[in-house]
């Protein structure tokens, strides 16, 4: 079985089939990472560049250690530091890092579209670790990934994303994957933080949190992007936390237990409160944990690799 892609650049382009392949060889990589000796040789001959154009602490971690628990050469750059400040254009860049025989690379950039654009001037296989507010495949991958290992499966499961919709790549790269998976998805927000027409996507759309909370099963809450919102689209971080952030009271006020989950980096105490994101109710680690198994089976597969070793 292999992938029907070349490259992962967003989970629109994955067919369902491609997901559940990447989910169950993410399956024989957690069993390796849960043995004494977390690593298999199966890409000894495989070098990856790491190229973050933007900053990151899980993804670029998690790819890192998926790398290297696969045996993979393994080269980071970022572009503080690099001679992008002296004008270098992202090709120049890619193809001088590819002239030094890398196989694949990973890439992070704020510009929604550039593993796309990268992906039509090389050969070399690309991973997109995140593009400006378009996506963010692997994570996508690994949160429908930590739902079916909670509740068994994802088909039919009612999963509500909240709050900044409109700047996240993560709802986006989700969006896809859950209804590709077969669940129901909700965004939940401000008005102002959610995509005018985003049902047209397949979701449904709720501006009270408690109602979306009281609806789902899970709810994967999402950062607060101050640093991609230019205007202020809404008054204070203070009323946001008090009108959409999720916290134990509210919590509590439902009838039943729902499971949390979030992205990450938190705002704690604004779109998400420590008793909560600390609880049993939360799987946030269960999510880091799973990303490198899951970055392990998508690098693998487009390898072209046949076996687990
Ligand atoms: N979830 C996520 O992309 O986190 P980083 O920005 O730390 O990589």
């Amino acid at each position: 079985m292999t992938l029907s892609v070349k490259h992962l650049l967003g989970i629109k382009e994955l067919q369902k089939e491609d997901i559940e392949l990447i989910f169950q060889t993410a399956d024989s990589f957690k069993d390796v990472l849960n043995r004494p000796i977390k690593k298999v040789p199966a890409l000894r001959d495989t070098t990856v560049a790491n190229i973050f154009f933007e900053n990151s602490t899980r993804t670029r971690i998690s790819f890192e250690l998926a790398e290297k628990r696969l045996s993979a050469d393994v080269v980071n750059f970022s572009a503080s530091g690099s001679s992008v400040s002296k004008g270098e254009t992202l090709i120049d860049t890619v193809h001088n890092i590819l002239a030094m025989k890398v196989d694949m690379v990973v890439m992070r950039h704020s510009a929604s579209g550039a593993p796309w654009f990268l992906s039509n001037h090389t050969d070399a296989s690309i991973i997109n670790a995140g593009d400006g507010i378009n996506e963010h495949p692997t994570q996508a991958l690994l949160d429908a990934y930590s739902i079916r290992e909670r509740l068994e499966d994802v088909k039919g499961k009612r999963v509500v994303l909240v709050g900044d919709i409109m700047h996240s790549r993560v709802a986006l790269s989700n969006i896809f994957c859950l209804n590709k998976l077969g669940a129901e998805v909700m965004v939940a927000g401000p008005p102002t933080l959610i995509p005018k027409h985003i049902q047209e996507l397949g979701v449904k759309v709720e501006y009270n949190v408690k109602k979306a909370l009281q609806w789902c099963e899970v709810a994967n809450v999402l950062r607060i992007q101050l640093e991609r919102q230019h205007k202020p689209l809404f008054s204070t971080l203070r009323e946001y936390a008090l009108y959409y952030g999720v916290n134990r009271q509210m919590l509590d006020s439902l009838e039943k237990e729902i499971v949390i989950m979030h992205p990450g980096p938190i705002n704690r105490g604004v779109e998400l409160n420590s008793d909560v994101a600390d609880s049993k109710q939360s799987i946030i680690l269960d999510q880091v944990e799973n990303g490198v198994a899951i970055r392990m089976a998508v690098i693998y597969l487009l390898s072209g690799k046949r076996e687990v070793e």
